[in-house]
Order: structure tokens, then sequence, then C-alpha cells
């Protein structure tokens, strides 16, 4: 029977699956209700101290459906951290822990650039017994106009300056989360775990426009006949997750057997943070994604639009597919196949070079050439012997 227990950075959960930051984490009655149906963590909707800043606006979803199906596809929201005060956050944080004190409670904490306000949030929330932080660096909307979020998130010498005031007042593992809108997402990840983070977190949401309506004029989601770009979500954004995971996996753990797509051809990349632990996210709703983002490296992986879609109980579901492929392959618990498909990205030069040498052996075996010393047979000797003439003419 497949064991889907992990421990990652010293926290044992019972499964992989951790809530992602935002609505299906956002007071202490959802969480509750997340321990309760066995999701492995839950990250809580991201908080800062002050949040009478936070004011959404409603709507702040658009989504994207399949035209025949009606599936949904993509999600866009404007939605902005957790607009509920900090000392009542405070509150709840304990009483979660009071509750459920062996379950993994992560709390996803923003603020602007200031040495005490981040110092000043995370000894608070430690104090309430919360187990790990995930750090926003990453939000795509609203936030950035106050230079928070992805607005950190996309300067690696900020985020990891950042990072560095986190780590020095924090006596629990922290995460930090990292933006897709940016070219190189190595870049910062590994300026957060350079400031002594114990792991990286990816992707949150894509910056996105999710459409026109043609009768009005006005881009979705309208608020008052206006809008802001979004972040996208969902089903359609996983190709773009699994890309940047795999990008963050082959920098922290090496490129595996082959030459890595970003080594441009170099030997095979060292990795440069084994010890250090990758959180998934994007896209993920079934437990055959979940398995591919493992593959690719990832220690968990987080769901939220997915629990907006198809309820808490979800987790049920997810556990047996994951068992069920390990069971297929023999994996008896996850780490005998994390980060095993990492081996199989090379360059593309090197794509073309195998390729050649398959159908060069393929041209042979048709011509009846011996390219094998095992391949000559005494009945033929003659004819291979002369298959292998250079000027067949002679
Ligand atoms: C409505 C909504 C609100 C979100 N709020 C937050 C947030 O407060 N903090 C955060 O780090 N990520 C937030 N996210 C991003 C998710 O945690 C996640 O990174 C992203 O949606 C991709 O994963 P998914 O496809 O499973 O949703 C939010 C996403 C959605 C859809």
């Amino acid at each position: 029977m497949a064991d889907l227990k992990i421990t990652v950075d010293g926290l044992t959960l019972p499964n992989p699956f951790v809530i992602g930051s935002g609505p299906p984490g956002t007071n202490a009655n959802v969480i509750g209700k997340a321990f309760d149906e066995g999701w492995g963590a839950v990250i809580a909707k991201t908080i800062s101290l002050d949040a009478s800043k936070v004011i959404n606006v409603a709507p702040r979803y658009a989504r994207m459906r399949a035209t025949d199906s009606r599936e949904v596809l993509g999600w866009e929201n404007i939605e902005l951290i957790s607009d509920r005060p900090f000392d009542v956050w405070e509150e709840e944080f304990k009483k979660i822990k009071d509750t459920y004190p062996d379950r993994v409670l992560i709390a996803s904490v923003m603020e602007e650039y200031r040495e005490d306000a981040w110092k000043e949030i995370i000894e608070r929330c430690q104090a309430c017994g919360v187990d790990a932080f995930e750090l926003n660096f990453s939000c795509p909307h609203g936030l950035p106009e106050r230079r928070m979020g992805s607005a950190m998130g996309q300067r690696t010498e900020i985020l990891e300056e950042v990072c560095g005031w986190v780590n020095s007042v924090a006596t629990v593992p922290v995460w930090a989360k990292m933006t897709p809108n940016i070219t190189h997402i190595v870049d910062p990840g590994r300026g957060a775990l350079r400031a002594g983070c114990e792991g990286v977190s990816a992707i949150n949401t894509i910056l996105s426009v999710m459409g026109v309506n043609l009768e009005t004029l006005r881009p979705e989601p309208t608020v008052e006949g206006y809008t802001v770009p979004g972040g996208y979500s969902c089903k359609a954004v996983r190709p773009i997750a699994l890309r940047m995971v795999m990008e963050l996996a082959t920098m922290m753990y090496g490129g595996g057997n082959g030459a890595p797509i970003s080594s441009n051809g170099e030997p095979p990349i060292k990795g440069e943070f084994l010890n250090c632990s990758l959180s998934a996210i994007g896209g993920i709703e079934t437990g055959d994604d979940a398995a591919q983002f493992l593959l690719m490296g990832a220690n968990t992986v987080q769901v939220c639009t997915g629990v907006m879609i198809h309820g808490y109980k979800m987790i049920h579901t997810l556990n047996e597919q994951l068992g069920a492929f390990m069971e297929k392959h023999g994996f008896n618990s996850i780490e005998d196949f994390r980060g095993q498909s990492l081996r199989y990205f090379t360059t593309h030069a090197d794509l073309v070079k195998r390729q050649a040498a398959v159908k060069a052996a393929e041209r042979a075996a048709r011509d009846g050439m011996v390219t094998k010393d095992t391949a000559w047979e005494g009945e033929k000797f003659v004819e291979q012997s002369s298959r292998l003439v250079a000027n067949q003419d002679d």
C-alpha cells in the first residue's frame, strides 16, 4: 500500500496536498474544514499588519470555460490579500492550533519594504504557534501599487534582503512564494534560498486580461465599467507552472543525467540547494496532476482554484488517485519517485543528436550493416564484410 506521508523541513504531513493561499484558507472556520477532510497542510490567506489598507471590489473573478463541456479551464482574480484585521487572525491562528495541534498550519505574510514591519509580523504570527511561513512575493495586482507582492518578487536583491530580515527572527521553516511574472524565475528562487529560506513555492498567478465583453466593449471583470489586469490560475496555467517548477528544481537539485535545458549545452547542472524544499502550485486538480509536479522535484503540491471549483472533499479523490499512480509503478513513498523526470530534460541540440543517432542505427540495420561485433554471423560473414566496404563499386 502506497504511503502518502511526507516530511518536509522537519514538518510531517499525512499527504503532500496543501491548501494554497487564497479563499480556501481565509478564516478559522474553513481552515478547520480543510483539516477535518484530511488536507496535508493549510496555507492561510495572505495577511498584513494593517488590513484597513486592503479594500476589495466585486465582482473580482472571471472564468474561462471550454466551449462544449463548460468545464472551467482558466480563472482570473483581482482579489487582494486578506481584509480581516491582524489581531483577529492572531486569535484564529491560536484557536486553530489549539484544536488541531498535530496539523501543519502555514501563515502567508506580506508587508511593505520595512524591516520592522516584516520582523513584527513574523514574530507575532510565530507567537500564535504557526508551523511555518510562506512569504508572498508574488501577488500580481493591487499590491504592487504599494510596492508589495510581485513588485518585490521581481527584484531579486530586494527579495533577498527581505528574506534575510525574516530569517533573522523566524524560528520555524520559511518558504518564499515566487511570481511567474518574470523572465528567469531561478534568480529570485536562488536569492531566497541564499538568504536562508528553507524552501520556495511556485507559482502564484499569471498577470492576465480575461477578455472583453463585445456588447459593452468593457474588459472583464468589470467594476463600475473599468478593470485592472488580474492573476490567472486553474488548469490553463499548469504547463507554465510545470516549466517553472522544473527550472527551480533543476537549479536546486541538479539536472539529472541529461544536459539540462537551462545549461546551454554545458555539462549537467549541479544542485545548489540539495536540502531545500519546493512546493508546486498551478492548475493542480487531480492526483495525476500532482504526480507530475512531484516527478519534477516538488515535495508538496498546493491547490487553490481547484478547491473553489470542487470543494474540500476533493482531497479524498486526490489521495486515491495519487495512491493508484504510486501502486501502478511500485512506488512505496513519495521519495521513491520525487524528481525522477528531471533527468529527461536536455538541450534542443542534444535532441537533434539523439535523433540522428537513432536514425543512423536504423539505417545501418536496414542495410544489414554490422554496427556491433556481436552482430557478426557465421553464415552471412562474407556478405556482412562486403556491406561494410566504403566504395561498393570496387
Ligand atoms: C481568488 C484567488 C485568491 C488568491 N489569493 C492569494 C493570496 O492571498 N496569497 C497568495 O499567496 N496567493 C493567492 N492566490 C494564488 C494561489 O495561491 C495560487 O498560487 C494560484 O492561484 C495558482 O494555483 P491554482 O491554479 O491551484 O489556483 C490566489 C488565487 C486565487 C484564485
